[in-house]
C-alpha cells in the first residue's frame, strides 16, 4: 500500500450468525409452527456448533490482523446474529451480546460497522428491534471514527452515509426494491475520493441458488438496476457485500467506467471451508456452479440475471472460502486481501481501484 497521510485499513468480517449452544440461550420463545422450522433449527445447530469451534480461531486471526495493521474500524457484511428469536428482549439481548462476543479479541475500543442482514432482522419484533439499535449503535461508532462525518441526517435505512479520509461509506437495506436512494447516495459522491457501497445483498448477480435474493435483483428493482449499474461504475466505486456463504470477487467495466465487488462469508461451518478448496478463477466460470443445478423457467431466469452482468464482467473468482478480509484503502489504490478461515496470511488479493 503506498504510505500517505490518507492511507488506512479496514479489516473485515463477512456473515457470522453469530448464535450460542444450547438452542434455548436464545430460541426458547422460537415459534415452532413457522414453516422454515426443521431447515432454522438445522442453523441453530450449525451455528453452534461452529461457534463453539473454528469461528473464534476466525476471530482471533482476524483481531491479530487489525492489531498488527493498526485497523481503523471492523467491518461485518450483516447476518450478525442469527436472529429468530421470537421475542422482542432476547433479540436485542442477541444483538448485544453477539456483538460484545465478536469485538471482544480486537484492540479496545475499535468502531464496529455492520450492516443490515435479513437474519438480524428475522423474528417477531426484529425488525423494529433492529433498527432502533443501530440507529443508536452504528451513530455511536461512526462518532468514535476520528474525523467521520455523519452525512443526510445520520443513520437511518434504507440508506445510510459517511465520509471518513475524503471516502464516502455508505451502508444500505439490500431489500428496500426502490434503488433510488442507494443511486443519490452514490452520486452525492462527487466529491469524494473513494465510493464504498456496503450491502448485505450482493448487487452483482451471485452464482447462488438465490440469485435473485440481491440488491436490486427483484423485478420491482427492473427499472432502476441499471441506473444504479451506471452509478457505481462511473463513481469506479467498490461494492462490499456478504448473504451468498461464498466467497466471491467482480471486476466489471464498461463504457461508464467499471466497478468492482468483494463478497464476504464468515460462516465456516464446515472444517473444510477454511481452505480455499475448489476454486473458479476466470469468468468463464461465472454460473458455472449453480447452472447444473437448474432447469426450466428457473435456468432461463437465472441467465438472464447473470446476462445483465456478464458482458462488462472483466474478472471473476468464486470459492466455498469462509475466512475474514482486510481493506487497504489509499489515494491511489484499493485492495482487498481475502483470509482463509484463521489464516493470517492472504489466500488471496483483488484489486478494486
Ligand atoms: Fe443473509
Amino acid at each position: 500500500m503506498d504510505k500517505d497521510s490518507n492511507s488506512y485499513v479496514v479489516v473485515g468480517l463477512g456473515d457470522t450468525h453469530c448464535d450460542a449452544e444450547p438452542e434455548s440461550v436464545y430460541h426458547s420463545h422460537y415459534d415452532e409452527s413457522n414453516r422454515w422450522a426443521e431447515i432454522q433449527h438445522q442453523e441453530f445447530r450449525r451455528n453452534g456448533e461452529m461457534w463453539r469451534t473454528r469461528c473464534p480461531r476466525l476471530l482471533g486471526a482476524s483481531a491479530t490482523l487489525a492489531r498488527d495493521l493498526g485497523a481503523a474500524f471492523l467491518l461485518q457484511t450483516g447476518d450478525v446474529i442469527q436472529g429468530d428469536c421470537d421475542d422482542a428482549p432476547t433479540h436485542r439481548k442477541m444483538l448485544g451480546d453477539c456483538i460484545g462476543l465478536l469485538r471482544k479479541p480486537y484492540p479496545a475500543g475499535l468502531p464496529f460497522l455492520t450492516v443490515l442482514g435479513n437474519h438480524d432482522i428475522r423474528g417477531k419484533g426484529a425488525r423494529e428491534v433492529y433498527l432502533d439499535f443501530a440507529s443508536e449503535f452504528i451513530a455511536r461508532e461512526i462518532a468514535a471514527l476520528p474525523g467521520a462525518k455523519p452525512r443526510r441526517g445520520g443513520v437511518a435505512y434504507p440508506v445510510f452515509s459517511f465520509s471518513f479520509h475524503g471516502d464516502l461509506w455508505i451502508f444500505c437495506d439490500f431489500e428496500n426494491n426502490d434503488l433510488q436512494p442507494v443511486i443519490d447516495a452514490v452520486e452525492s459522491g462527487g466529491g469524494a475520493r473513494h465510493v464504498f457501497l456496503v450491502t448485505h445483498g450482493p448487487f452483482t448477480t451471485p452464482d447462488d441458488g438465490s440469485f435473485r435474493w440481491r440488491l436490486g435483483g427483484r423485478r420491482e428493482a427492473d427499472g432502476l438496476r441499471p441506473r444504479l449499474y451506471e452509478a457505481l461504475s462511473r463513481r469506479h466505486a467498490i461494492v462490499i457485500s456478504g448473504h451468498t456463504h461464498y466467497t466471491s470477487y467482480y471486476r466489471h467495466s464498461n463504457s461508464f467506467g467499471g466497478f468492482c465487488e468483494f463478497t464476504a462469508t464468515s460462516v465456516w461451518s464446515r472444517p473444510e471451508l477454511g481452505e480455499e478448496g475448489d476454486v473458479f478463477t476466470t469468468v468463464d466460470g461465472y454460473g458455472a456452479f449453480s447452472m447444473p443445478k437448474f432447469e426450466g423457467e428457473r435456468l432461463e431466469d437465472f441467465k438472464s440475471q447473470l446476462g445483465f452482468f456478464r458482458p462488462g464482467l472483466r474478472e471473476y473468482y468464486w470459492s466455498m472460502a469462509a475466512g475474514h478480509f482486510a481493506i487497504a484503502i489509499s489515494d491511489t489504490s484499493v485492495g482487498v486481501d481475502f483470509f482463509a478461515g484463521d489464516s493470517v496470511v492472504a489466500t488471496r488479493h483483488f484489486e478494486m481501484i
